[in-house]
């Protein structure tokens, strides 16, 4: 379990009672708002009106002594709590009106800044709330999901994929999990020639890292991420508007150890194996090239079409070691495609399931946890588009038609019959929305624990 300390608790937005002054607010539902307008008097009946308050999703009315009316819209979420930690004046909070762990978690997600290269303005507003299970359990999903985007933030000069490697050992050190590393040539001598290939040419080795947390007699799960610390395309080189924002392409491995942190905080009941292949795809004279044939550690050989298909690269060869410990379930979260973000938007997680009851119960947790996850087909159909003349496969097909799903039959080829999830995600905030400020976001993780904790839980 993990304790949060008030220095945490500070960081997340929050504070426990104690003897200062807090400024009471209430969540005012916008569809009674004409009925609890009648009670009001008539010069808080004119403020309304003045601060245009119609009870709308974070809308903020202050009323005589002190008395502060935050619109809601009913449905407990991230949304309206969310807004207010940068919204209220900088202060001292409590809620008169029942809040849920979600609502906990609004708070402490929009309370986030990145604060590494940038003073900022002013702190959140902080939410005064006794410790609860409720508060403890929004502080453990709000704190892996500060440590996925803080990684995801970073810049790539500082997030290197041994940075990378340090935050994961003392993720692991925190709950006793075993961490093991292969880097550099290493990874030749494993088998792992697609991880080596990617991230030969940079000035900093790829690894692969492995962590390993639990009870051997509970089920296996493997969690794999895509981490690239920086994705230039390689020698198939991005231009100049498509690379801005790789640094987010190690996105899928924040995930993965965000969602790893919380199910060990949360000592869920399963046997965790966490791979995060690392490597950051550079241009030098000894960097793979377009029609190089990539030996893999599962034996597939792979005709490389384009250096920029490189997720899938490191990919493969984590799954195909994963498959060594026999997992029940595999899950892996990447940033893998640009056609996952043409079909569902910079929003919403694409997700690719080999299991149709998995797909639904996965799309509840998310509706759950706010966090929506939405499936894209693993059509077979399709997988004549992976075919080359000279190796077993290409890594990414001509025409560029139905880029996500042909990504996701590539990665299948590694998983054979295991049940297997698989998040194509943004991992990044387009835009700033309550609880969600722009910036490196852990898209699919909370859904996906949910998801675990209603099918390995013990409650
Ligand atoms: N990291 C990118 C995918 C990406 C781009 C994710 C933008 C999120 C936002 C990935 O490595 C990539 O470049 N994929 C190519 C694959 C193509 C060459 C088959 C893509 O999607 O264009
Ligand atoms: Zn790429
Ligand atoms: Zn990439």
């Amino acid at each position: 379990m993990n304790n949060f300390s008030n220095t945490h608790l500070a960081k997340y937005g929050f504070a426990t009672p104690a003897r200062r002054k807090t400024t009471a607010f209430q969540l005012v539902d916008g569809k009674r708002l004409k009925s609890l307008v009648k009670d009001l008097d008539t010069a808080d009946q004119e403020a309304l009106v003045k601060q245009s308050f119609s009870g709308k999703s974070g809308q903020i009315a202050w009323l005589s002594g002190d008395n502060l009316w935050i619109g809601w819209n009913g449905k407990h979420g991230l949304q309206t709590l969310g807004s207010l930690p940068f919204k209220l004046p900088g202060g001292f909070y409590r809620c008169e009106s029942e809040l849920e762990e979600i609502d906990l978690i609004g708070w402490g997600l929009g309370s986030y800044q990145f604060d590494r290269y940038k003073k900022q303005d002013r702190s959140p507003s902080i939410l005064v709330a006794s410790k609860t299970k409720k508060l403890q359990r929004a502080l453990e999903a709000i704190d892996p999901t500060y440590l996925a985007r803080d990684l995801i933030n970073t810049p790539s000069q500082d997030m290197s994929p041994a940075d990378f490697e340090k935050v994961t050992k003392r993720v692991a050190k925190q709950f006793s999990a075993k961490v093991s590393v292969m880097r550099g040539d290493a990874l030749l001598k494993s088998g792992c020639g697609a991880i080596h290939a990617v991230g030969r040419a940079a000035e900093v080795p790829p690894r692969l890292i492995e962590l390993t947390w639990g009870n051997k007699k509970n089920p296996t799960i493997a969690i794999v991420g895509k981490g690239v610390t920086f994705d230039s395309g390689g020698l198939n080189i991005k231009p100049g508007g498509s690379m801005r924002q790789m640094k987010k392409d190690m996105g899928g491995a924040a995930i993965a150890l965000g969602l790893a942190k919380l199910v060990m905080s949360r000592e869920l009941p399963i046997h965790l194996k966490l791979l995060i292949p690392l490597a950051e795809n550079a241009i030098s004279g000894n960097a793979f090239r377009p029609g190089d044939i990539l030996q893999t550690h599962k034996g597939i050989t792979v005709e490389i079409d384009n250096t920029d298909a490189e997720g899938r690269l490191l990919l493969c060869d984590a799954l195909s070691i994963s498959l060594g410990y026999k997992p029940e379930l595999i899950i892996d979260f990447a940033t893998l495609t640009g056609a996952a973000r043409v079909a569902v938007g910079t929003e919403i997680s694409a997700m690719f399931c080999t299991n149709a009851e998995d797909t639904q119960a996965l799309m509840a947790s998310g509706d759950d946890q706010d966090d929506p996850v939405w499936p894209l087909p693993l059509h077979e159909g399709y997988e004549y588009m992976l075919a080359s003349n000279v190796a077993d496969i290409t890594n990414s097909a001509p025409g560029g038609y139905a880029g996500a799903t042909t990504a996701a039959l590539f990665l299948k080829r590694f998983v054979d019959t295991t049940p297997w999830i698989h998040f194509d995600v943004m991992a990044f905030n387009a835009r700033t929305r309550p609880a969600r400020p722009e910036g490196g976001e852990a898209m699919g993780m909370r859904a996906t624990y949910e998801f675990l904790e209603r099918r390995y839980g013990n409650s």
